[in-house]
């Protein structure tokens, strides 16, 4: 006879069995999400993807997908587009989760790969050009000094674990913090480092929150453009340094892909 069990644990172990199946199941789609048009163009190039002349996305929406067979991996490249006002990059918390939720939905990624600049922490062992993978993603703009809520704000969760990719590729690790700002008040410097992050950005807690709705493996890749404990002012040093740093970022990221190619969930 069957074991008799709650409906709850059925469930559980259903999809337990599922996600160890989708371990085992070679990568075949990948959706990698990019908030600057000048950190995505390089890897359409790269990857040789079309602009979707017909878009998955609702009608109206500025989010741009690039899409194409590359080592037999089907990569949709998004970038959120251009502002539909003030006509720049669509950066920030906002957008990402957005185009992260609407294409897990159209696309069902196995695989989600969020790329962007970041600011470093030099104390934490950050230097200009390093490209980070990271550890865990939480937000610094969210505060709510309610117990349970503050939690609920800051978002703290542990990204997919690659400690193949990692070791392969030789690549540095950290904890990544988000918020929509580029500079940083001392008030979110506090909570930056009470995050114990290494990295700054923009979009990255943005992107695992969608992805976690759905339970989406998500990695998080940041390239370090400008410094927190630096001599320089962060604009300044980011905009000196965005064109070559997104080339280091592009590599990294196409050599996660060229690692992923051929492999299951479990081998990274
Ligand atoms: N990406 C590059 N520089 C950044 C900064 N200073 N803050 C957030 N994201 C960034």
């Amino acid at each position: 006879m069957a074991p008799q069990h709650e409906g709850t644990e059925v469930v559980a172990e259903e999809a337990e069995a599922e996600a160890a199946d989708a371990d085992k199941k070679l990568i075949s789609n990948i959706v990698i999400v990019i908030a600057m048009q000048t950190e995505a163009l390089p890897l359409v190039q790269r990857f040789q993807l079309m602009e979707d002349p017909d878009t998955v996305f609702p009608k109206g929406v500025p989010w741009v997908r690039y899409h194409g067979i590359y080592k037999d991996l089907r990569i949709n490249l998004i970038w959120p587009g251009k502002d539909p006002i003030w006509g720049v990059d669509s950066v920030g918390t906002i957008t990402a989760s957005l185009v992260t939720f609407a294409s897990i939905q159209e696309l069902k990624p196995d695989l989600i790969i969020n790329a962007g600049t970041s600011r470093g922490f030099q104390a934490k062992g950050a230097c200009i050009g390093d490209v980070f993978l990271a550890s865990d993603v939480a937000f610094h703009e969210r505060r709510l000094p309610i117990p349970v809520f503050d939690e609920y704000g800051i978002g703290a969760r542990r990204t997919f674990s690659t400690p193949n990719i990692l070791r392969e590729l030789n690549m540095k690790t950290g904890k990544l913090s988000t918020g929509d700002s580029l500079d940083m008040s001392p008030q979110d410097e506090a909570l930056i480092i009470a995050n114990d992050a290494t990295v700054k950005d923009m979009e990255g807690a943005a992107v695992a929150y969608a992805a976690d709705l759905f339970s989406v493996p998500a990695i998080f890749v940041k390239a370090v453009t400008d410094l927190v404990d630096g001599d320089k002012p962060t604009a300044e040093e980011f905009l000196q340094n965005m064109v070559a740093v997104t080339a280091t970022l592009d590599q990294a990221v196409t050599n996660i892909v060229d690692f992923i190619s051929g492999k299951c969930l479990s081998e990274l």
